[in-house]
């Protein structure tokens, strides 16, 4: 079955790792994805932003999770990423998806808390977890898109405010990181990151992973991050070797074999990014 991501950030958390979650977008990726952490031995979380979930299939995709999860024998859970309101939650939860993140990090923040503090009580009580976002990333996530300069880093105090009137089992904080990749070298704010950790407990979350160096991964793991969100980098692996397949054959008509140097580069982006997690070996 399906897991949530409680007993899964409660023991990185308790051994200083993170564990990796990967957004994808159908059966392929999805195959990729708990394969290659099967083989290492990692728990996992299967992103979905609400662009997927309606491009995939909001039933399919959760069969596709559903059925990896019985098939392999590691901790999954199907994690939906930046959903904006209950109502686009509740279903989701009905149909059986244990993990949601609730992004209100565009309002003020009397009305995040609201707004989060509704999707608690609901989740909650079908023992769902609940992961909310305080300050916000640059770039861009889907439809979702917010000027780098406007990007509000995570004030610590209101942290801890935010955790307690939430009750959220995981926060994401904006430390300098952006969806995307990007376009200077992205600094990261690590002492805001040890006083947020300083101030709290929940375990914590890094969006934007793609292009953020393994060392700079590994030192917010070490203060406390627990959670690492990678989107960007496995798409542009999966289609740069698509797009190459083409190039050499023009001809080419048949995803058995066009999918697969995609699938096959992916696979290897994934190993190093469980690497840098260091969550192989933790089931
Ligand atoms: P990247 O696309 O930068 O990896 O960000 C992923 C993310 O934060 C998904 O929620
Ligand atoms: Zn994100
Ligand atoms: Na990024």
């Amino acid at each position: 079955a399906l897991y949530s991501t409680r007993q899964m950030l409660l023991d990185a958390q308790a051994n200083q790792y993170a564990v990796p979650a990967f957004n994808i977008h159908n059966l392929e990726t999805v195959r990729v994805v708990v394969e290659t952490a099967a083989e290492m031995r990692s728990p996992i979380i299967l992103a979905g932003t609400p662009g997927t979930i309606s491009y995939a299939g909001a039933r399919y995709l959760v069969a596709i999770a559903q059925t990896a999860s019985e098939i392999h024998d590691i901790p999954i859970a199907l994690h939906l990423d930046h959903h904006e309101s209950l109502g686009a939650i509740k279903p989701l939860i009905d149909m059986g998806v244990k993990s949601v993140m609730i992004d209100g990090s565009h309002h003020d923040f009397e009305e995040n808390i609201r707004i989060v503090r509704e999707v608690v009580q609901y989740a909650h009580a079908r023992d769902v977890t609940v992961e909310a976002e305080l300050g916000r990333l640059g770039g861009q996530e889907d439809d979702l898109i917010v000027d780098e300069k406007d990007a509000l880093y995570t004030n610590p105090a209101q942290a801890a405010e935010f955790i307690e009137r939430t009750g959220i089992d995981s926060l994401a904080v904006a430390i300098g990181t952006a969806h995307g990749m990007y376009k200077s070298e992205p600094k990261l704010d690590f002492e805001r990151l040890a006083e947020i950790r300083n101030v709290t407990t929940a375990p914590l979350v890094l969006h934007g992973a793609s292009g953020i160096s393994t060392p700079d991964v590994r030192r917010t793991i070490e203060l406390g991050v627990t959670k690492v969100n990678v989107a960007t980098e496995l798409k542009i692996a999966f289609s740069d070797k698509v797009k190459e397949y083409f190039l050499a054959n023009p001809e080419a008509n048949d995803p058995r074999k066009y999918m697969e140097p995609g699938k096959d580069a992916m696979a290897a982006l994934i190993r190093e990014k469980i690497d840098m997690c260091g969550s192989s070996n933790r089931v």
